[in-house]
């Protein structure tokens, strides 16, 4: 089938390459041309594990094709994704206008049927926007062509993109229309493994299901930060009790991580996002306002408990910090925690150390070169010389640290765990002391 995506961001690249990997004649539009240069010329603009070798073997088969040309990519597919950014608004909601200009550019071009199918995370009601532009601008043209627009929202985990794309848990196709809810199910068939992954909806149902997602596994994580603190202070250790409480089939051992705080391009915005959407129609969206100010705080955790170790002299000192990016396996530093504590050090006055596997030149496209900020080319480097350690994104090469090479680098030997990634037991064994989120020290 002949296929459209509209934005060559994460989603819209990922999309694009798993539709094309299962058969299917893709172009994928944006009208950045300098990251189509780069698409064309065989470079990925993202880091993703397996992206970019999909990306090479869709291409050579032709397959997969890339171009700034919007009116070609409206020729193009009888489905045409809308995968462009929502950025959160002053407010928190989610901005729509490119979601909108997207969905006026296709009313401008089509000449027949046409699928709009919103795979951005776009608030409720979104599709009825979408719908709304699609009307106004085909009757300013005259023209009288049929289109549908479908809800279809992204599941995919950063990291994990490519898999959780081929592999779905689900697909939640949101339309009213019997007619089109067929052709998207063939479209997916590929898909559909076991058995069949395809939920069917209607529209508002599919925008809400994929806040309602996110919303819960933040919810979830700020439930297990908030025990945290509480188990530190009664002498618990989380760790036995995340066991305890996971062994329910009810609760699950999944996303039950307590840590420095959720980052990421979605569950922060998103949260944000459905709160506002409530405010705005007059509900007060209490567990949301509670799930967004734990995370906060979170954040702050590994800040409060530096400046506790140091008894608040920090000033001339320098960090070590593990892992900048938002989580393992990607350089996204969106909301990243890791910033939240850098910009609270050098506000103290301190120095920061710092390597990640991959987010070094994110590092720098964000904070540029500054004095108090050191990248260093492998973990054990960063600690060269500094004060303490710091792991706020626990990639799987932080999890096994030499520890008496870093008892032997580091002018305290603490190490300050935001992700309980090391084994304290070791470390205190090496002569470290080891501040953990919530575990017995
Ligand atoms: C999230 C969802 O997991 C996806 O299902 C969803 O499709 C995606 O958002 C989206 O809306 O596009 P992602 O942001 O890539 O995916 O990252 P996650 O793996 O969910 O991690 C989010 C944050 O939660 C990270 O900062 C991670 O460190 C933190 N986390 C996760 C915890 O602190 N504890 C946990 O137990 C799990």
């Amino acid at each position: 089938m002949d296929v459209t995506i509209f934005g060559s961001g994460y989603v819209g690249l990922v999309t694009g390459v798993c539709l094309a990997e299962v058969g299917n004649n893709v172009l994928c539009i944006d009208i950045d041309p300098k990251k189509i240069d780069l698409l064309n010329s065989g470079g990925v603009p993202i880091y993703e594990p397996g992206l970019e070798e999909l990306i090479k073997s869709n291409r050579e088969a032709g397959r997969l094709t890339f171009s700034t040309d919007a009116e070609a990519g409206v020729k193009h597919g009888l489905f045409q994704f809308i995968a462009v950014g929502t950025p959160p608004d002053e407010d928190g909601s989610a901005d729509l206008q490119y979601v909108l200009a997207v969905a006026k550019s296709i009313a401008e071009h089509m000449d027949s049927y046409r699928i709009l199918v919103d795979k951005s995370t776009v608030p409720v009601g979104t599709a009825d926007k979408v719908s709304a532009v699609v009307r106004e601008t085909l009757a300013a043209r005259g023209a009288d062509v049929e289109f549908d627009v479908v809800s279809n929202p992204e599941f995919l985990k950063e990291g994990a993109a490519i898999d959780d794309f081929m592999r779905p848990d689900r697909i939640i196709v949101g339309t009213d229309n019997p007619r089109t809810a067929e052709l998207l199910r063939a479209l997916y068939a590929p898909f559909n493994r076991s058995h069949d992954r395809l939920m069917l909806m209607d529209i508002k149902s599919a925008e809400l299901t994929k806040y309602a997602a996110n919303a819960m596994l933040a919810t979830k994580i700020s439930f297990m930060n908030e025990l945290s603190n509480i188990a530190e202070t009664v002498g618990a250790d989380i760790e036995s009790v995340r066991v305890g409480i996971g062994s329910d089939p009810r609760i699950g051992y999944q996303f039950i991580y307590p840590g420095c705080g959720y980052g990421g391009s979605c569950f922060p915005k998103d949260v944000r996002a459905l709160e506002q959407t409530a405010q705005s129609l007059g509900y007060d969206a209490q567990l949301l306002h509670a799930v967004e100010a734990v995370n906060f705080r979170q954040k702050e955790i590994l800040f409060d408990k530096i400046k506790a170790h140091f008894d608040g002299d920090l000033a001339g000192r320098t960090f070590a910090i593990w892992g900048l990016s938002f989580k393992p396996n990607t350089d996204d530093m969106r909301e990243a925690s890791s910033r939240v504590l850098m910009e609270s050090l050098w506000k103290a006055g301190a120095k920061v150390r710092a390597f990640d596997p991959v987010a070094s030149e994110e590092t720098n496209r964000i904070y540029g070169e500054r004095p108090d900020l050191t990248l260093t080319e492998d973990a054990i480097s960063a600690t060269e010389g500094a004060d303490g350690l710091v792991i706020v994104t626990e990639w799987a090469q932080f999890r096994s640290p030499n520890f008496p090479a870093l008892k032997a680098n580091l002018k305290h030997p603490v190490i300050f765990d935001g992700r309980n990634a090391v084994d304290g037991l070791q470390a205190n064994a090496a002569g470290l002391t080891y501040v953990s989120i919530g575990r017995r020290p």
